[in-house]
């Protein structure tokens, strides 16, 4: 029997990863999206359903509308929530930020427990962000693993790294109230391979700045493949000894002197930004993925390159000649 999952932010930045996978896995997919009329946001995912083995279905819903997302979920087997807001600067971190990610966490959340006689698993994507206190990493030598949560972080200051943290407590939290199995993806700073022509993610944004000599401050130290994550999604709710969270992420932090040099020999005819050269250290204790979902991850020279490539192939970002 062919699985029915849903995704909800099926045509962002990490929700169009997962759909892809899940397609080429041959399931039947219910990518929600905000409008399916707005073709630029969509017509990836419609390509990648003309494309791949599985079924893609359209479903509109948004976090802020109760009960958006029962028609979606009912009768899956598989729900992947993405979906939430991530900028970096917003007007108002309540209502732009905190407010979609705990809302729209409770509405999927509550159409899940509509329909536990279908759905076998839950999975989450949350965030390094509800992990990691400090922008450096950590102080004292210790490596962050699946047992920190960022306690420091509020709505004034840091909104966004608090609302994925408020966000997985609420799922946590209904998790055990409901009774439904939920496994939870803490990512890293995510950048890879595009497929939509989209520029509004972060990821994309920080990256695009990067390719095109503008700016090489918003290269977040560590960092994990698009590909890796969409792989953390799937494997989560397919291994069934999979439970609790998992921390995705490359162990050591990347200089972008790193992301500089893997850039200049794949496309030696542009420049970019030099990078600032900071030895790596081990932050991040990956060790759980890789054991217990079976991951091995892309190099992050591969990650940087393959990056540029589909931006650059997509028209997305203009690569500055010598
Ligand atoms: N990128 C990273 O480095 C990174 C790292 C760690 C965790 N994450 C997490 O990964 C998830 C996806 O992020 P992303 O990087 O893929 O960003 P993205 O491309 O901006 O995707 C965000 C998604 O959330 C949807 N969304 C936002 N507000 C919504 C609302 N009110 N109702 C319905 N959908 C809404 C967007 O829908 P539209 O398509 O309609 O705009 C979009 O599909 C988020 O949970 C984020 O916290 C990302």
């Amino acid at each position: 029997m062919a699985f029915i999952a849903v995704v909800t932010g099926g045509s962002g930045f990490v929700g169009t990863e997962v759909v892809k996978q899940l397609l080429e896995k041959g399931y039947t997919v219910r990518a929600t999206v905000r409008s399916t009329s707005n073709k630029q946001k969509v017509a990836h995912l419609t390509a990648l359903g003309d494309a791949l083995p599985g079924k893609l279905e359209l479903h509109e819903a948004d976090l802020l509308k109760e009960g958006s997302f029962d028609a979606a979920v009912k009768g899956v087997h598989f729900v992947f929530h993405t979906a939430s807001p991530f900028f970096r600067t917003v007007e108002d971190g309540q209502r732009d930020l905190v407010d979609p990610a705990v809302k729209g966490t409770k509405n999927v959340l509550s159409a899940v427990a509509k329909s536990l006689d279908t759905v076998k698993r839950v999975v989450l994507t949350s965030s390094f962000a509800a992990v990691v206190k400090s922008r450096k990493g950590p102080t004292n030598g210790k490596t962050y693993s699946e047992e920190d949560w960022n306690v420091e972080s509020s709505v004034d200051d840091e909104p966004y790294r608090y609302s994925k943290v408020a966000a997985e407590r609420v799922a946590w939290d209904m998790a055990k109230e409901h009774g439904f199995h939920l496994c939870v993806i803490n990512p890293s700073f995510v950048l890879g391979p595009v497929i939509s022509s989209r520029t509004d993610a972060t990821s994309i944004d920080v990256f695009k700045a990067f390719i095109e000599n503008r700016d090489d401050s918003g290269i977040i130290p560590w960092i994990i493949d698009i590909r890796d994550i969409g792989r953390a999604h799937v494997r989560a709710a397919e291994v069934p000894t999979a439970q609790g969270r998992f921390l995705v992420s490359n162990p050591m932090t990347v200089s972008s002197k790193v992301a500089n040099k893997a850039l200049s020999k794949a496309f030696p005819n542009y420049t970019f930004p030099p990078g600032k050269d900071e030895p790596p250290k081990v932050v991040i204790d990956n060790s759980k993925v890789l054991k217990e979902l079976g991951m091995q991850l892309h190099p992050v020279e591969e990650t940087f390159v393959d990056m540029a490539r589909t931006l650059i192939a997509l028209g997305i970002a203009k690569p500055v000649k010598e």
